[in-house]
């Protein structure tokens, strides 16, 4: 069976994306009946990280353990991981040995990339935090499902990303590159709200017209907040500076602040039913006003803990189909034989 990485939004298929979301609902609502499915029993986790975070570790770490498995914190700069003595290569193939996947948070998606071009077993992606957050978009995707009227599809959601929708230069908008190429297979109207310097890349826009093209859906670019407020159910913001970019502070307030900023004056122009989303950590106050934060259209808690819920989906859908592979091959005779093998070497 073919090992398959979650590392980039672009290899999956609508369908494909439809399975992941059931296969999350499933264990979601398992969860939420307090059954714990041991689906990933005995499997370890390597968890590389050069970056910090909350959501994506404990989320992935959490989840290995609510399934049955054993996740390993691996903060890069205590491997040997990247020096001279040790390629990215070298690493794949040594934690491949010894762990049944890897899942990654860098700086550089080529990085990942090549993580994986070696690796024997999945690799997850953290984060490239100036290309790509797979984990995060899919789990938006699932968070906006959960509080979609009843009478509605998916291929009915109107979402704005208003911000920092730009990866080139300063900007940092991986999530919304991530998320506009995801939602753009599945038929959504996308509505990429930024100032002129920071909208998104060329090369992004047109990626996202094509699959637009074939999944009936629409992509809208403005640098009015208000031009589509009064359509729109789910709007969404990151940070607009971020570990690694806190110097370009004054800059980005200077470019966001405060007329990208999620506040009451701008909902008091939206559909009342409107849904507030941030993947977090966020800059309180500027990407979002305090008061809609913590306020009734805010979804940012329960968003952050559908990491959890994604995190477990996503691991079943990639490791369990290999597990049960190498199951199959196990007949009851072998385990006996090599029980009795060990211990007649050690049982004296
Ligand atoms: N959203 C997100 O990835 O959060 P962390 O940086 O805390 O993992």
């Amino acid at each position: 069976m073919q090992v398959r990485h979650f590392i980039e939004t672009d290899d999956f298929t609508k369908e494909e994306y439809l399975e992941m979301l059931k296969v999350i609902k499933t264990l979601k609502e398992a969860e939420y009946k307090g059954i714990r499915l041991p689906l990933l029993k005995d499997q370890s986790l390597g968890m590389m990280f050069d970056q910090p975070s909350t959501r994506t570790r404990v989320s992935f770490e959490a989840g290995m353990t609510q399934l049955g498995g054993h996740a390993l914190y691996l903060e890069t700069k205590t491997l040997h991981c990247g020096e001279d003595r040790e390629t990215i290569k070298d690493t794949a193939e040594v934690l491949s040995g010894m762990c049944d996947a890897i899942e990654i948070r860098t700086e550089s998606q080529d990085t990942i990339i090549e993580l994986a071009k070696w690796a024997t077993v999945p690799v997850f992606s953290g984060m490239s935090s100036k290309c790509m957050h797979p984990t995060q978009a899919l789990c938006d995707l699932f968070t906006m499902t959960e509080y979609l009227p009843a009478d509605k599809k998916i291929e009915d959601i109107v979402y704005m990303f208003i911000g920092d929708n730009s990866v080139l230069g300063d900007n940092i908008g991986g999530v919304c590159r991530t998320e506009a190429r995801l939602l753009s297979k599945m038929g959504v109207t996308f509505i990429s709200c930024a100032p002129k310097e920071a909208e998104m890349a060329p090369e992004d826009v047109a990626y996202c017209k094509a699959e637009m093209e074939k999944s009936g859906g629409k992509f809208i670019q403005t640098n009015d907040p208000y031009e589509y407020i009064d359509q729109v159910d789910f709007i969404a913001t990151d940070a607009w500076w971020y570990h690694g970019s806190d110097h370009l502070k004054d800059k980005k307030i200077a470019t966001f602040f405060p007329k990208y900023s999620i506040n009451a004056e701008l909902l008091s122009k939206a559909k009342p039913s409107i849904k507030v989303m941030h993947n977090l950590p966020g800059n309180r106050g500027y990407e979002i006003s305090d008061e809609v934060w913590d306020g009734p259209n805010s979804i940012l808690i329960p968003q952050a803990e559908n990491r959890l819920h994604t995190e477990k989906g996503l691991l079943v859908y990639f490791m369990y189909p290999l597990l049960k592979e190498k199951e199959k091959l196990h007949k009851e005779e072998e385990i006996a034989k090599y029980t009795k093998e060990v211990e007649a070497l050690v049982l004296k």
